[in-house]
């Protein structure tokens, strides 16, 4: 990433909070999946433009949730057959974009099966299994299991297949994303919910997808083992192939693996204050900016700029929006969790770890405030990849009805 210097000329040139993305970084991390034969890069963890293009660029396929993430894709280069959609909900617009690029889509629901084959869309799609489990960093990200809305329940798994058949669509991939943020304890579950799933495999089938979800260490600690979870699918590759008698193209989906480090979130002290329970620094990003401690009480590391020469204390830190839920340091319960961090001081620089993945992806325009600006970095050199919204762009859509 850049250094102090350039983060607070960067913060000054372009106000705060202010979004940083170091691209080369998203780059050396998607190499080191590269013993999958693809990665379909899951752009919900970041849209970005400048990051789909570089990605694009490379040959990475891509993931899409709806039409209008198709339509990114392809706005970033994406050819419609690097293009997949995933979804457990097919609305009209989005079963229309799909059918017009001729972008096949991964089917969740047993539901979408007809609809998806009346359509002009690809004859062939994949299937999303729900294996009756799922894990993730919070209940709210799991997404398999009993509880979850997510794929077609394993024991449909024939009844699909067979519907897929009447429809005249080929199945020719299979899918399972337990959840996000997952660690690797898991991983023979899932590999054995897969291998149970392929014992239905259609003649057509050509491709297994491991989903995505791998953690990140948000407090600094080892890296997910991306090698030995690699090995893992390539030997159940093996063996698949070698059951059914024909070849097997393995994917891998991640978001937050590639981007959450290579985001920083960059905010400016504006208050600090003193409670009986707790000390205070209240800054200018909230959960307009970046929801995940409110949703899902997700810890991010926290430090204040060129303040390393003063004393550690507990601190709760909060944003600038008129409800008690805006503070970056809470449990998944919404109670404070204080962070060390230096005595801080109005005007101080906030560097927020750990953002690049569903940070400016899930940000809002909650108590008016505008989406704040990106700058990306790619070949060491930073540029403004997004600018900030301004109040016209956000009065654009309404009606004067005086
Ligand atoms: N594939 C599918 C079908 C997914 O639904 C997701 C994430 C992914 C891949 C990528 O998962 P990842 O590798 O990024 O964990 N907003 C939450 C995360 C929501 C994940 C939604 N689906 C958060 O901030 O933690």
């Amino acid at each position: 990433m850049l250094d102090a210097a350039r983060i607070r000329a960067l913060a000054q040139e372009h106000g705060t909070p202010l979004y940083l993305l170091d691209i080369d970084q998203v780059l050396e991390r998607a190499a080191r999946l590269a013993a999958f034969d693809t990665l379909r890069y899951a752009q919900k963890a970041h849209p970005g433009l400048a990051l789909l293009r570089a990605l694009a660029s490379r040959g990475y396929a891509v993931d899409a949730t709806s039409g209008f993430e198709i339509e990114r894709a392809l706005a970033a280069g994406f050819s419609p057959d690097r293009i997949e959609l995933a979804t457990d909900v097919l609305d009209r617009r989005t079963l229309e974009v799909a059918a017009t690029h001729g972008v096949r889509a991964n089917l969740g629901s047993a539901d979408l099966i007809e609809p998806y084959a009346a359509s002009s869309a690809p004859r062939s799609c994949t299937l999303r299994l729900n294996p009756g489990f799922g894990s993730g960093h919070n209940k709210r990200v799991t997404t398999g299991g009993p509880h979850s809305k997510h794929g077609i329940w394993h024991e449909e798994l024939p009844e699909a297949l067979a519907r897929a058949e009447r429809a005249g669509l080929e199945v020719t991939g299979l899918h399972l994303h337990i959840g996000s943020g997952v660690a690797l304890e898991g991983l023979a579950q899932t590999i054995e919910a897969m291998d149970a799933a392929l014992a239905h495999a259609p003649a057509t089938l050509e491709r297994v997808s491991a989903g995505g979800g791998l953690a990140v260490p948000y407090d600094g600690g080892p890296e997910f083992p991306v090698d030995e979870y690699a090995s893992a699918w390539l030997a159940a590759r093996e063996r698949w192939q070698e059951r059914l008698g024909r070849a097997l193209h393995l994917e891998v989906e991640p978001g937050r693996y590639l981007v959450a480090p290579a985001g920083l979130l960059v905010a400016e002290v504006r208050a600090c204050k003193q409670t009986p329970d707790w000390n205070w620094v209240l800054v200018d990003a909230g959960f307009q900016t970046l929801a995940r401690p409110l949703l899902y009480g997700a810890y991010h590391r926290m430090e204040l700029l060129d303040a390393t020469d003063r004393p550690l204390r507990p601190t709760v830190v909060a944003g600038p929006l008129c409800e008690s839920g805006d503070v970056l340091t809470q449990s998944a319960e919404g109670e404070p969790r204080p962070v060390q961090l230096a005595q801080a001081r109005p005007g101080d620089l906030l560097l927020i770890h750990d953002a690049g993945a569903y940070g400016i992806s899930m940000a809002s325009n909650y108590n008016g405030f505008p989406l704040p600006p990106e700058v990306v970095v790619q070949g060491g050199e930073p540029r403004l990849a997004r600018r900030r919204q301004t109040f016209d762009d956000l009065l654009a859509l309404e009606q004067d009805l005086s």
